[in-house]
């Protein structure tokens, strides 16, 4: 089963307010996409890598993978303006004998090895996709224009993370159609109809949004 990695880092990471795209932020001394790279070279569940990198940080990101000795990285291209854009510039690049592809957000840089097992396991049972979960913990309301609208039972929701892994053919079908508001890979698996299974998340794999959260992640590393 060859098992390829799509690490999404494209974005621009405003929030972050750094001089530099987020995945280039520094965490720990290095790029905060390093962390992300390394993992998924070290993981012998993966066997190739692609990265969407920001538009005009291609080559960066090949250095960095060769500073990393990331021997399974085999291609950074261009992201797109959006997320599903990125994703679909990445998969451009995956073989058409490719098994399975996973989807990784570089700005969740602390990917632990058995996320990516748990992941992949409900594929080899028929699962259309795959994603790992946190349950909430907070009351979550629906508010309009400042007024609480309603109170959501939160037994029901779930917030979703990356890696999200797919049979590489129906990511591929997901990805051919409409992209408008996906904010992640299963969410356009689910709209073409697929069956997506959820595994538990971990809270580690926070994504870095804010400096706060660059903070919190640089104290578990
Ligand atoms: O912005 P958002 O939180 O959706 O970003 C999630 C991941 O998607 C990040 O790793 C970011 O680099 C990536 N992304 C991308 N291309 C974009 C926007 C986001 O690769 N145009």
């Amino acid at each position: 089963m060859s098992v390829w990695a799509l690490l999404v880092a494209a974005g621009a990471g405003e929030r972050l307010g750094a001089d530099r795209p987020k995945a280039f932020a520094n965490l720990g001394g290095r790029p905060l996409l390093a962390e992300s790279i390394e993992r998924l070279d070290r993981s012998d569940w993966i066997d190739a890598i692609v990265v969407a990198a920001p538009p005009g940080w291609e080559e960066p990101v090949i250095l960095l993978a060769e500073e990393l000795i990331a021997s399974k990285v085999v291609a950074a291209v261009p992201g797109g303006s959006t997320r599903a854009e990125s994703v679909q510039a990445a998969l451009a690049e995956v073989p058409a004998d490719a098994v399975v592809v996973l989807v990784h957000d570089a700005a969740r840089p602390l990917l632990d090895d058995a996320v990516i097992e748990r992941v992949l396991g409900p594929l080899t049972e028929g699962a259309d996709g795959v994603v790992p979960v946190l349950g909430v913990s907070d009351t979550i309301k629906r508010v309009r224009d400042g007024v609480v609208e309603a109170t959501v039972d939160r037994g029901e929701l779930v917030a979703a993370q990356t890696p999200q892994a797919f049979p590489a053919d129906t990511l591929r079908r997901a990805l051919a159609g409409d992209l408008e508001g996906a904010t992640d890979c299963a969410s356009l698996v689910e709209r073409a109809g697929g069956r997506v299974r959820v595994v538990e998340g971990d809270p580690r794999l926070l994504k870095v949004t804010t400096r706060a959260d660059l903070e919190l992640v640089e104290s578990w590393l």
